[in-house]
């Protein structure tokens, strides 16, 4: 079965309580749980993972290349400004989509950039939960089909 890591970026183990306002009430854990359903009903299988360190999240994208496996990433903050991500999610030769759960090109204009966009194969913000849902089936269609 073909695989895909969800990797998380900083602030987002906080998710539910963290400015609800603009990233709704869904805890972290209901979204890994969402992910994991989503992916297996796509013929995926899912792990999906969060850290608040750069060179973690580094590491894990070494590791979905070495194993073949799809990648969604929300990169949080560090999408604006970290070259090094950037340069990891670049290697990655699989499907790389870059998710939001909100639309940072509505928001500040520091949102606006993203250092990731560039390497990812797409893009999908500003859908909550279903901004996952829909990058989790781009990742499926390109790579089982
Ligand atoms: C975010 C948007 C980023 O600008 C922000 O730093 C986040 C979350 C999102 O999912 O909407 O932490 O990536």
């Amino acid at each position: 079965m073909a695989h895909v890591y969800v990797l998380n970026g900083p602030n987002l183990n906080r998710l539910g309580t963290r400015e609800p306002e603009i990233y709704g009430r869904t805890t972290f854990d209901e979204l890994a749980a969402d992910c994991v359903r989503t992916a297996e009903a796509l013929g995926l299988s899912a792990t999906v993972l969060q850290s608040n360190d750069e060179s973690e999240l580094i590491g894990w994208l070494h590791r979905a290349q070495d194993e073949g496996a799809g990648v969604v990433i929300n990169p949080a903050a560090f999408t604006h400004y970290s070259y090094a991500l950037r340069d990891a999610c670049a290697l990655v030769t699989t499907p790389i989509v870059e998710v939001h759960l909100s639309n940072p090109a509505g928001r500040e204009e520091f949102r606006h950039t993203s250092v990731i966009s560039g390497v990812a194969t797409g893009t999908i913000a500003g859908f909550g939960m279903d901004s996952y849902r829909l990058a989790l089936r781009a990742v499926a269609t390109l790579l089982v089909t």
